[in-house]
């Protein structure tokens, strides 16, 4: 398996390098794994002048998964649009057309405390977010800022064709036949046509999945019961936008962003995987990121683009006993418990697989 690793910005090529390490481990153990490093982002800006350079393009496409750390940082804010470093992650996504994004919110035992929620509202926690990721008004057309009557405006497109809603749709139901067979959609279809169109196939598209219970929910009643009562969801499935901002919500449900993996999959199961947090720049440079997010991606890789439950497991296991052992970054750590860097942090879950 060929994999193309985007390092990335800030934090990205520290906790990349962790995941790195765990994968080399498991290689060294007949892991069939072939690793190359290219370019995406801030530092791909800095390089060729774009965020997606070509040979990028050509080295994603022909890889079978590609692991990612984060984009972004202040030092690209000013630059225009299409050089931005999100521009680059937007471009991937689209370009591999990565439309079903799985984000598994999961709270293990040990952090039960980490969480800034009660203990006994998240203990026992396992989420699993499915956020569409290649449409919605982050791609919708026409978008922009011109001036209107004299004053400026901005602008942009909410929309989903059905065919959209119904791939991102199946990946959800078939998810929940393998987990508690519940799929909870989330719209705001009281305002927005767009997503009473969401709301409509997701209807129609029950008819085929009897065995799993749809419900529906508001997006701004569906923020407030991630908090109050998290654990009555199995999958939720929703469009880019509210994907994008729920995910990062249920992420403090497991303690930290840092803990929370993704998988961006295509139709045949080539993935990105990359942890859900961005570049943290405030903490860039310092040693002291959490990389399980990253290396809990890897894990993910492994499971769905490398079909190899075992390895993925294997990780899942490793970072499970590390954080039994009771290492912890600084975005984790609470009294009682052994702070660690990332690099250390990288060890413990070496030595652990
Ligand atoms: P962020 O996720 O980078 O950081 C939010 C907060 O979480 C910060 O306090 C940060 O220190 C902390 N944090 C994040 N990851 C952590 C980790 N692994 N360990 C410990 N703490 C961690 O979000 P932001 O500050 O809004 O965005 C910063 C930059 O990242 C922006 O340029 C944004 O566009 C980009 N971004 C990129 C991605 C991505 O590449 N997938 C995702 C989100 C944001
Ligand atoms: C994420 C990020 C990206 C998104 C940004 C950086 C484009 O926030 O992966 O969640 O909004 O999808
Ligand atoms: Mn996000």
């Amino acid at each position: 398996m060929k994999v193309c690793v985007l390092a990335g910005d800030g934090i990205g090529p520290e906790i990349v390098a962790e995941a790195v390490r765990v994968l080399e481990a498991l290689r060294s153990d007949g892991l069939k794994i072939e690793m190359e490093p290219a370019l995406l982002g801030g530092c791909a800006v800095d390089a060729a002048g774009v965020p997606y350079p070509e040979a990028t393009q050509k080295l994603a496409r022909e890889a079978d998964a590609v692991l990612l750390g984060a984009v972004g940082g202040p030092q690209w804010d000013a630059l225009p649009r299409p050089q931005r470093p999100e521009r680059g992650l937007l471009g991937i996504r689209k370009d591999l057309q990565l439309f079903a994004n799985l984000r598994p919110a999961i709270l293990y035992p040990e952090l039960a405390n980490a969480s800034t929620l009660k203990p006994e509202v998240v203990s026992g926690l396992d989420i699993l977010i499915v956020r569409e990721l290649t449409g919605d008004i982050y791609f919708g057309e026409p978008r922009g800022i011109e001036v209107r009557d004299g004053q400026r405006v901005g602008w942009n497109t909410m929309i989903y064709s059905e065919a959209e809603i119904r791939r991102i749709g199946k990946v959800a139901f078939e998810a929940a036949r393998k987990r508690n067979k519940r799929v909870c959609s989330v719209d705001k279809m009281n305002v927005l046509e767009t997503t009473q169109l969401w709301r409509d196939v997701m209807i129609e598209l029950s008819a085929n999945y009897p065995d799993v219970e749809l419900s529906h929910m508001l997006v701004d009643n569906a923020a407030m019961q991630l908090v109050k009562a998290p654990k009555q969801f199995d999958v939720m499935v929703t469009g880019n936008m509210f994907g994008d901002i729920l995910s990062d919500e249920a992420s403090m449900l497991t303690g930290s962003i840092g803990m929370l993996p993704s998988a961006s999959l295509d139709a045949n199961n080539k993935g990105l995987y990359e942890p859900s947090h961005g570049s943290a720049p405030d903490i860039a440079g310092k040693g002291v990121a959490n990389p399980l997010a990253t290396i809990l991606s890897a894990a993910m890789m492994l499971r769905y683009s490398f079909n190899n439950e075992a390895a993925a497991q294997r990780v899942e296991t490793a970072v499970k006993k590390v954080l039994a052992q009771g290492y912890r970054t600084g975005d984790i750590w609470e009294e009682g418990t052994r702070r660690v860097g990332t690099r250390e942090m990288g060890d413990a879950v070496l030595a652990a697989l």
